[in-house]
């Protein structure tokens, strides 16, 4: 397979032509629930999900990035239904159910709250082989006051070197939109693309340099875009010839002695 590549094709057809345990992370998001019509192609979920395990590496992870449309005035419980397809049919683990929380959502009318988030689903299969974890400072940057009681009954004070860093949880938040999500102005000629950071945030923690990151739904090019800058080897495969096009022009002005094929 030719790597740097996105292939202009159905991504069954790209993953029919990979060996069986040949990348390390797949971040995606596919076209649920008919929530915007991309150019009118079909997604075979159960299909997908299932090629999806053969070509991960053990202790590979899947980020899947989803939510549900309201089709007659329910949600549809898509993003459910295929995490429970994930585990219970196809084998992967449930690893971590993540949040994707927008800062600045569109607005909602009606009696339902604005939609703040997504999911951001990561199976593995098997245990995850790489976890390197984004942290924060601690409250107290390290420091902390310990209470210990003398011999005399009294409590003395004093400063302790504590952990400086610690794991963040598990909702990710991201401002996005026109300028925010990226400022590559290319890249808004799709209409649902990922947050930069995201991907970012994701093929930090779950991959190392040299993997290999594939996305099937590649839309407008921001995992190989990401991936690239990272210095991760890419696959992505995108059915509409419009958004591949859209995608290696974007790409375009990262390549570097011509990395990107098209
Ligand atoms: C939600 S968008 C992905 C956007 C992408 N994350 C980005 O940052 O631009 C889903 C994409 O999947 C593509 N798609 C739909 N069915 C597909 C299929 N069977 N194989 C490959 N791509 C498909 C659509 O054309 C659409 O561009």
């Amino acid at each position: 397979m030719e790597i740097k590549k996105i292939y202009n094709e159905d991504c069954l057809i790209t993953m029919g032509n990979m060996p069986d345990n040949f990348v390390d992370f797949v971040i995606t998001s596919p076209p649920y629930d008919d929530i915007r019509n991309y150019n009118g192609y079909n997604f075979e979920f159960e299909k997908i999900a299932h090629e999806l395990y053969r070509i991960l590496k053990q202790g590979g992870i899947i980020v899947w990035v989803v939510a549900d449309a309201t089709i007659d005035g329910s949600e549809t419980g898509t993003s459910f239904k295929q995490a429970l397809y994930f585990k219970e049919v196809v084998g992967f683990r449930l690893h971590d159910t993540m949040i994707y929380y927008k800062n600045n959502p569109m607005p909602q009318t009606g009696n339902r709250y604005h939609q703040h988030f997504e999911y951001m689903f990561a199976f593995s299969k098997g245990n995850p082989k790489t976890f390197n974890p984004i942290t924060e400072p601690t409250k107290y940057h390290g420091l902390a006051n310990m209470k210990n009681r003398g011999k005399n009954g009294s409590l003395d004070y004093e400063k302790v070197e504590r952990t400086k860093e610690k794991k963040v949880g598990n909702v990710f938040f991201y401002s996005v939109g026109g300028g925010i999500s990226t400022k590559d102005k290319t890249a808004y000629k799709h209409p649902a693309i990922f947050p930069e950071q995201l991907v970012i945030d994701q093929i930090f923690t779950w991959t190392n340099e040299n993997d290999l990151v594939y996305d099937p739904f590649m839309g407008s090019g921001t995992t190989a875009k990401v991936a690239h800058l990272m210095n991760r080897r890419w696959i992505g495969s995108e059915i509409s010839k419009e958004y591949v096009d859209i995608a290696n022009e974007r790409l375009k002005e990262y390549t570097v002695n011509n990395l990107f094929s098209s």
